[in-house]
């Protein structure tokens, strides 16, 4: 089983960014995190980060069309892109939205999110801990579409 983890713009500052919001973890230690937790599950995980919703678009597509599951964290072109909607729903890609804070508790515009009508699930305000529970209810998702 093949998932792609893909983090959008801003979160190559993870450590450093409005830490209170995000947490002092960086962008590598997360995807430290994920990738232990991977192996744990058997499951075989690339990562990558972007601040480019093209790059987004590029990769949401790529996956998608490689039959790998995605987890997605599209930062702010979450409220924002519906290119990255298109891409998902385009593919067929499986996707698992995912925001480190909880967003329908902070301002009014990060309340909705283009990706979420297109998304299997759904996980945020959980930190880190979110990407690994996409993780582990994506991989028996991809598993069972591929056989
Ligand atoms: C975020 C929430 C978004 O509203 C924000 O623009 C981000 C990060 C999160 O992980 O909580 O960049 O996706």
């Amino acid at each position: 089983v093949a998932i792609h983890v893909i983090n959008g713009p801003n979160l190559n500052l993870l450590g450093r960014r409005e830490p209170e919001t995000y947490g002092h973890a960086s962008l590598a230690d997360l995807e430290a995190r994920i990738a232990k937790r991977a192996k744990a599950l058997g499951v075989s995980v690339t990562f990558m980060q972007s601040n480019h919703e093209g790059a987004l678009v590029d990769a949401v597509q790529a996956a998608g069309l490689a039959g790998a599951g995605v987890i997605i964290n599209p930062g702010a072109y979450t409220h924002t892109s519906i290119a990255l909607r298109d891409a998902i729903a385009g593919v067929g890609a499986l996707v698992v939205e995912v925001h480190l804070s909880n967003i329908h508790a902070r301002e009014p515009f990060r309340h909705s999110s283009h990706v979420s009508p297109v998304a299997v699930g759904v996980i945020c305000g959980l930190g880190p801990l979110g990407y690994e529970l996409a993780l582990e209810a994506l991989a028996p998702l991809v598993r069972s579409r591929t056989g």
